[in-house]
This record gives C-alpha cells, structure tokens and sequence, in this order.
C-alpha cells in the first residue's frame, strides 16, 4: 500500500526511461541483444563517437528523429499529466528520455535531464535552438551563421546531465519517488532512488520486470508503464493505493 495519508499533498518527483515511451513505438536502450537500434550505445553516444564519425553519429540520431515525428504518447505519458493536474502537491517529472512525449502529453513541471533529441546546439556560439529536421556537416548555426557546428542537445556518456542541482533539490524535498521504465544502470539518474528514500520518500517503481535496484524500492509495481500508471495514478489521487 502507498499509505494515502502519506502520499496526499507531498511532493512527488517522477523519474522516466526509455520503458515509458517503448509502447509508443520508440525501441529501449538495453533491449534484446544489448544494442540499441543495431548500435552499441557507445558507438553513437559520446563525444569521442562524434568527434571521430560525425556523420555517423547525425545520421543516427536524424533517425530517431525522423521516428519521433511518427509517434504519439502513450497511456503512461497521460496518467502523469493526470497526476500533476489533480495531485494535491507538486510533481515534478524527471526524464532521461530525449523525446518529446511527455510535453506532447501535456507534462508541464518536467526536465529533460539527459537533453532533446528535437534541439540542437552549437558547439561554437552555445545557442540551443528548434530542430525538427535532419542535422548534417552543412548545417547552419541559426544564430553565429557558423557551418557544421550543430550537434544534437544530447547529453552523451561521459558528459554532464542538465538541471542536477534542481533535481537534487526536489529529491530532498519529495515525499513520493516513482522510477518508471528505466533499467537503473546509467548514473547519476540511477542513484536518484537511494537520495529520495534517504531523505524520507516513499518509493516505488513500475517496470516491466524488477530491475537490479529493485530492493532499494519500497514497492514494485511490474507491467507495461501504459496499463500500470493509469491504476497507480488513480489510486495516488484517491489516496488508497
Ligand atoms: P534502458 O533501455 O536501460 O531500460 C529500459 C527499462 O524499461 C528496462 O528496465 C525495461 O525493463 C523497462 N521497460 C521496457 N518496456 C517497458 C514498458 N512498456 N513499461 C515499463 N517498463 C518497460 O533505458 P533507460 O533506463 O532509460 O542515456 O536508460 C538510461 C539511459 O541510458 C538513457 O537515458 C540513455 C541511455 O544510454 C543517454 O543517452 C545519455
């Protein structure tokens, strides 16, 4: 049981992975076989990938772009607009995810931790601007008119996630933590869990499987995001899950 009385009015802070856009469409990282989209995640998400193929690493991700723009929100990004809409207290969703589901959704507290996939930024001038189209070595920098300086606002490994202090901040302040659809292997995102819980919140994760750091969780829901969040979210807002 969430305990109604213990959940009603705190803070919540959401932490979202790829599971929670995997029924819409979109392929998780460590699926079967441990690549993603037939790449080792390595190949195509760092800085040295990118310094060393460029091309490679922008035609990867004008894919996913190009895939992004096909699909929609799903159940589980709609239960969690529900839930900020209606939730007595803040809730605040955290995604390493770089689609844009969630604010397609209707999410409005939420912080793109890990970048967006639907930006780019400059690597000479900074300026992160719009970009639902491919990127390439002849892209043109909106504001410095720089060539071939775009790249993905992505946060690759070995770089450091956006917005960490302001998480860390609503994680000490939360009274529920609920991890959706993330394997718990990339940190910091994976430690998120154990600061929550050492300052005092409830958590709970929904997945589709346990996952490794499913004992630091008070509960595990198991499940496809799109049939659990829907009944969580209900019983969060009655108070009695
Ligand atoms: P992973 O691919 O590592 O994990 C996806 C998780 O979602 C797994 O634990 C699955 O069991 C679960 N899952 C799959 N389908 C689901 C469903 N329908 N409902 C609920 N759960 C489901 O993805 P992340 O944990 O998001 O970072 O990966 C973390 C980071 O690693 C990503 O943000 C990305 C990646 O490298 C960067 O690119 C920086």
């Amino acid at each position: 049981r969430l305990g109604g009385s213990r959940v009603s009015g705190v803070k919540i802070v959401v932490l979202t992975g790829a599971g929670i856009s995997a029924e819409s469409g979109l392929a998780t990282f460590r699926g079967a076989g441990g690549l993603w989209e037939g790449h080792r995640v390595e190949e195509v998400a760092t800085p040295e990938a990118f310094a060393r193929n460029p091309g490679l690493v922008h035609r990867f991700y004008n894919e996913r772009r190009r895939r992004l723009l096909e699909v929609e929100p799903n159940e589980g990004h709609r239960a969690l607009v529900q839930l900020e809409a209606e939730h007595g207290g803040e809730v605040v969703t955290v995604t390493q995810n770089i689609d844009d589901l969630h604010e397609r959704a209707g999410s409005r507290h939420l912080m793109h931790m890990h970048g967006e996939l639907l930006k780019s930024r400059c690597v000479a001038c900074d300026e992160t601007a719009e970009c639902p189209e491919d990127l390439g070595l002849d892209s043109i920098c909106p504001r410095c008119e720089a060539i071939g300086t775009l790249r993905p606002h992505i946060v690759w490994f070995g770089e450091m996630p956006f917005f960490l202090e302001a998480i860390e901040h609503h994680l000490q302040s939360a009274g529920l933590f609920l991890a959706v659809g993330t394997s718990g292997r990339v940190y910091p995102a994976a430690g998120f869990v154990q600061i929550a819980k050492n300052f005092g919140a409830r958590t709970v994760e929904v997945n589709l499987e346990t996952t490794g750091a499913g004992e630091i969780f008070d509960e595990s829901r198991e499940g496809p995001a799109g049939e659990v969040l829907p009944s969580l979210v209900q019983a969060i807002l009655r108070g009695d899950a």
